[in-house]
């Protein structure tokens, strides 16, 4: 054994591989159709790695200023002010992050001290209990119901004490494709007025919405912009999840601390990839159609699945459809997923591992349909059999 096996003390013991990673591998195994991990199997658009080949040609190859580029910060303010209302300043309430992983992490980081609570809305997107945990700060888990996955405002006003620092929301929601609503916030504006609490806002799926819903940005309320924290992802919207760009935007006094950390997290992020992006965000009608696009995926996929025994949940926004298989088998999400990948050569998520005690999780799968038609098609002819 190494010598220094045992001076490492893990902060997080318990703490697994992500599921993603988990059934990723699992998926490439056993040769599955992978609807697991929410990436597209389709490229993004050629324009998009012609302007990144420029850039690069170019010579934009060195660091980028610690915040990001600044006509990527202007082009974004722009957008922002465009769709949301809100006028958010490029030099200084506007930071490049490498992802939406690294400005959650910089967030959460930046505001919880040790002792302080964070509500988080459960199923959960796994990077956020851990990071808290890791601030010695504690997650207060509040369930959304299912099946449509609603908060209840009444349990969220119940869970706030003098120690609640944050509350971590997530619209369009993963896993559940659910969506908050205008009264949604009204609910957490009354919540959050005249105490020190902090909104963390992550909003990668903000242009994955759909039946004419309206995203609920937290930049459209002034009321909030205040205190939040704006977290989103290029990777989502542009099909470039391995490029690894987002963004945060928040009000001067809370990015001045943002960036005192984000400097030493990374510096700064990909040079050439934000120069492309900054030519590219400018043509409204990419993110415009994006709707289109992935509601006529989950259509197709709900339609090709509707005669199976799995029943589909409702799905308002991000590209995950989740389905419950109660009529198929009782096993626990875990077992059964691994069954599925081992037997059906299927890869799905189960959603156990986006809850602090897996008991909450029913028997519920998700699938990712960020996928071609081809790919979707064959993965309903096998979940159609099940
Ligand atoms: C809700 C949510 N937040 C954040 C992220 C991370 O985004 P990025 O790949 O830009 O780090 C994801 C990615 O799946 C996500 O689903």
């Amino acid at each position: 054994m190494n010598k220094t096996h045992q001076l490492v003390k893990s902060k997080h013991p318990n703490l697994q591989l992500s599921i993603f990673a988990v059934m990723s591998q699992m998926a490439s195994e056993y040769g599955a159709i992978n609807l697991s991990q929410g990436f597209p199997d389709f490229n993004c658009s050629n324009r998009l790695i012609e302007r990144v080949n420029h850039y690069m040609e170019k010579g934009k190859n060195q660091y980028a200023p610690m915040p990001g580029i600044l006509k990527l910060r202007e082009a974004l303010a722009e957008k922002v002010e465009e769709l949301y209302g809100a006028q958010f300043h490029p030099d200084t309430e506007i930071t490049i992050t490498a992802g939406a992983t690294q400005a959650l992490y910089t967030a959460i980081t930046t505001l919880i001290h040790p002792g302080d609570e964070v509500i988080v809305f459960e199923p959960a997107y796994d990077a956020y209990g851990p990071v808290i945990e890791y601030n010695a700060g504690k997650p207060v888990y509040i369930n959304m119901r299912y099946p449509d996955y609603r908060i209840n405002w009444d349990e969220v006003q119940d869970a706030i004490s003098d120690k609640t620092r944050m509350i971590i929301i997530n619209s369009p929601h993963n896993p559940t494709g659910a969506v908050l609503s205008p009264e949604d916030i009204k609910y957490l504006i009354q919540i959050v007025q005249g105490t020190g609490i902090f909104i963390v806002s992550d909003e990668v799926y903000e242009h994955i919405i759909f039946d004419d819903i309206r995203h609920e940005s937290v930049a459209r309320y002034p009321e909030l912009t205040d205190r939040g924290l704006i977290i989103s992802s290029f990777g989502k919207t542009y099909h470039t999840t391995g490029w690894k760009i987002g963004y945060c935007l928040a009000p001067e006094h809370i990015m001045t601390e943002f960036r005192k950390l984000h400097q030493f997290i990374t510096f700064a992020v990909n040079t050439p990839v934000q120069w492309a992006f900054a030519d590219y965000i400018k043509d409204d009608s990419h993110y415009e159609q994006l709707r289109e696009f992935y509601q006529h995926k989950r259509d197709l996929l709900k339609n090709l699945i509707t005669g199976s025994r799995f029943r589909i949940l409702p799905c308002k926004g991000t590209y995950f459809q989740m389905v419950d298989y109660e009529q198929i088998s009782q096993v626990p999400d875990m077992d059964f997923a691994k069954q599925l990948i081992r037997e059906h050569k299927i890869a799905t998520v189960p959603i156990s591992p986006f809850y602090e005690s897996a008991r909450n999780a029913r028997h519920v799968l998700r699938l990712c349909f960020a996928k071609k038609d081809d790919t979707l098609k064959k993965a309903a002819e096998v979940l159609c059999r099940i």
